[in-house]
């Protein structure tokens, strides 16, 4: 049994007003324990609409969202539960900071889950140090903090409620390349030391190719396909035209791979591409 799973997931805004559009079509995926799973699509495919399904903060219009099989909307005690188990960063989550200190934007979600005080002065510091954020910006104000370092605290305040599942909903989006790295070295980080599951939202393929162990892409409200990023980038053509590009760095190994140079055409980072490299010029043969 998946950890999470839709089944024939639909989401209608403004149902039964002429202004209704239909977000998400019968939806399926299934998310297993430990995964860290991309969500990619053009903007609008229904990303966002989806993840706010997955924790229960938007209401279906037909079919279910189940954690460990059972319906997150069975009874109050679990929708609950979906609160907390899974935690949803929003896209552009630094608009949402809104407590007057950097420790009490952090300290929000944990002091919700009714935890002793000591317990969220410690989720605070742990977030906080996960993410790096000293404890001398505590008493700062949100609003004095650079783009990426709001980012970074409004993820700390959903990584201080350890949520099972972590979703972020372009996490790495409008920052500088240092501050995207930072990002996605966080969640990787968060990953392989809690074993935790993460659902990325992203359409940069650069960074679903560095962290997702799967791929799931999404077109026009629906899945189009879903599988490893080997194999989900195996369908390049069809990915271009649906406006999501594969990694630059793949489309250079892709040609040079059809130029009859013994490079691999699995290459979708620098650092495999750097390894690549080197192994060719070793003499080493194709080996894809
Ligand atoms: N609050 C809303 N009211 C009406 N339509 C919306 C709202 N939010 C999203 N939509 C529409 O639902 C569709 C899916 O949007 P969204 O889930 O935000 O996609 P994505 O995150 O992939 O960009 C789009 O057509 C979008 O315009
Ligand atoms: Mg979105």
């Amino acid at each position: 049994m998946a950890l999470l799973q839709t089944e024939n997931l639909s989401y209608v805004y403004g149902e039964g007003t002429p202004f209704c559009v239909t977000a998400l079509d019968k939806v399926n995926i299934e998310i297993e324990k430990g995964e860290i799973v991309a969500v990619i699509g053009q903007t609008g495919s229904g990303k966002s609409t989806l993840m706010q399904l997955l924790n229960g903060l938007l209401k279906p219009n037909s079919g279910r969202v189940l954690l460990d099989g059972e319906d997150i909307r069975s009874s109050k005690a679990k929708k609950l539960e979906t609160r907390f188990r899974v935690g949803l960063c929003f896209q552009y989550p630094e608009y949402q900071l809104f407590e007057n200190t950097v420790y009490e934007d952090i300290a929000f979600g944990p002091k919700n889950m009714e935890l002793s005080e000591g317990e969220v002065d410690k989720r605070v510091r742990d977030a906080a140090k996960y993410v790096g954020i000293p404890d001398s910006a505590f008493k700062t104000h949100p609003f004095d903090l650079s783009g990426g370092e709001k980012r970074r605290v409004a993820i700390a305040g959903v990584i201080s409620m350890e949520p099972e599942i972590l979703i972020l909903d372009e996490p790495t989006s409008g920052l500088d390349p240092k501050g995207r790295e930072q990002i996605l070295s966080l969640i990787k980080n968060y990953r392989d030391r809690t074993g935790k599951t993460v659902i990325v939202v992203s359409h940069s393929m650069n960074d679903v190719a560095k962290i997702a162990s799967r791929v799931i892409v999404m077109y026009q409200s629906k899945v189009l396909m879903t599988g490893t990023v080997d194999e989900v980038f195996e369908h390049s053509e069809k990915l271009r035209e649906i406006g999501l590009a594969v990694p630059q760095i793949t489309e250079v190994f892709s040609k040079l791979h059809a130029k009859g140079i013994p490079v691999s055409e699995k290459v979708y980072t620098t650092e495999q591409a750097f390894l690549e490299i080197k192994r060719v010029l070793r003499g080493g043969g194709a080996n894809a």
